[in-house]
């Protein structure tokens, strides 16, 4: 095992009506002047913001809103709320929403704060974000952990280029999470979710650090509750357990409590950012089409063991100790028939893409960035053929 570091102070306040105390941790947490910031209305038609002012109404908390943070949340908002933030005078950021709107809200936080191009800590100028405004949650989706984790992902609306900030200050002071709320999502949305979910145990399952038992487990507990629950909430949206199960194992898929003391990959998410920026695909979409191909990649460069444990751990298949790799390949058909059982792409085909596609997404993924994947360290020339081998 690695040596590691882990601090995860987010408080977490989870089950039926726990909007209702959005002020009160508000409070808790030393906000007075509020921004809430949200997407493109779900939260409005809802009646969740409502509900959520009427909370901090309570409190005697005053606020001001920001609406507008789409699906891969672009940074002219964000210089929008970044100016907000600095007029009003704010001293706390709640987002109201799924991972756009928290991403979005987080880079307000932060930026708000910063003499500079808020987009330095996302292009690599700058290292790791240390200093933030304080960031608040209610959660309506169960997929990308922003909820509790160091990560926002903003897409830059000049060159439309996808990249991640990250910084122990950015894990929100607390997560509000009702799985009741995520019973409005279009099935599109819930299976992309489900989607994210496997993916951010799997960036982490495919590691070369030796003896990493416990996060291994962690991991397949994780995988498996997702096969489980995904079934059963697709077949029933409105099953509150399902959804509570599902909306957990989001965040601690990526808290980063399964990561510890192991190498990580994160190769499939750099190349999907190209994916949802160049089609507009849903970042599970693209993420469920990318991984059985990558997969197929690092078994065949890599090595079977991990995709064989992987195959009869996760989806029970039948060990072949004659040829692990029929096994390795049975586990990877296995995965992609359970994203296309949940009704997620399988090919950017799909999604509106072509085989001459595959360069022009190659390069941009390689903008400015030149280090993407641990597990398997992919270059350009590795990645097209991927993106490839995925139309
Ligand atoms: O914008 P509104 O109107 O709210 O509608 C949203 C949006 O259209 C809708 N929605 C959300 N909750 C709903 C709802 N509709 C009905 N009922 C509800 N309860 O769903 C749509 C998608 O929302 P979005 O926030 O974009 O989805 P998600 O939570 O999947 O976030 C995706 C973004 O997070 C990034 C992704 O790259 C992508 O940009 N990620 C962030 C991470 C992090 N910060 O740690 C890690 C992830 O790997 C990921 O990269
Ligand atoms: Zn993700």
């Amino acid at each position: 095992m690695d040596n590691f570091t882990f601090y995860s102070p987010t408080y977490f306040v989870f089950g039926r009506d726990s909007e209702e105390q959005t002020g009160a941790c508000v409070k808790r947490y030393g906000g007075s002047k509020v921004l809430i910031h949200y997407g493109g209305g779900s939260v409005v038609r809802s009646g969740l913001l409502d509900r959520v002012k009427k909370s901090l109404d309570a409190e005697g908390i005053s606020y001001i809103e920001l609406g507008g943070a789409k699906p891969n949340p672009l940074s002219g908002l964000v210089y929008e709320g970044i100016e907000l933030a600095r007029k009003e005078k704010i001293d706390f950021v709640l987002a109201v929403g799924g991972g756009s709107a928290i991403d979005s809200a987080k880079a307000i936080a932060f930026g708000s704060l910063y003499d500079g191009d808020f987009w330095d800590f996302y292009c690599g100028k700058q290292g790791q974000v240390t200093k933030s405004l304080p960031i608040g949650v209610v959660l309506t989706l169960a997929a990308t952990g922003s909820e509790g984790s160091t990560d926002s992902v903003i897409t830059n609306e000049d060159g439309m280029h996808k990249r991640c900030a990250d910084g122990d200050v950015l894990r929100p002071m607390f997560a509000i999470m009702n799985p009741e709320l995520t019973t409005t999502l279009p099935p599109y949305q819930t299976a992309s979710g489900i989607s994210d979910i496997m993916s951010h145990s799997m960036e982490r399952y495919f590691s070369h650090t030796r003896d990493v038992e416990l996060t291994d487990r962690l991991l397949e507990a994780v995988m498996l509750t997702i096969v489980k629950e995904a079934k059963r909430v697709m077949a029933d949206p409105s099953n509150y357990e399902a959804r509570a199960n599902i909306m957990w194992a989001a965040m601690i898929a990526h808290n980063n409590i399964t990561g510890v003391g192991r190498e990580q990959d994160w190769g499939t998410h750099h190349m999907e950012n190209e994916l949802s920026t160049t089609y507009g695909c849903s970042h599970g979409a693209g993420l469920a089409i990318l991984t059985p191909y990558w997969m197929n990649y690092a078994m065949k460069h890599e090595g079977v063991d991990r995709f064989v444990q992987f195959a009869t751990r996760v989806f029970g298949c039948q060990m072949n100790f004659e040829d692990p790799e029929t096994t390795a390949l049975e586990g990877i058909a296995a995965f992609q028939n359970f994203v296309k059982s949940i009704g997620m792409p399988t090919t950017i085909g799909e999604i509106g893409g072509k085989p001459e596609d595959a360069p022009k997404l190659a390069a941009g993924m390689f903008h400015e960035a030149p280090n993407h994947g641990h597990f398997v360290k992919l270059t350009p020339e590795i990645a097209e053929e991927i993106y490839r081998s995925a139309m």
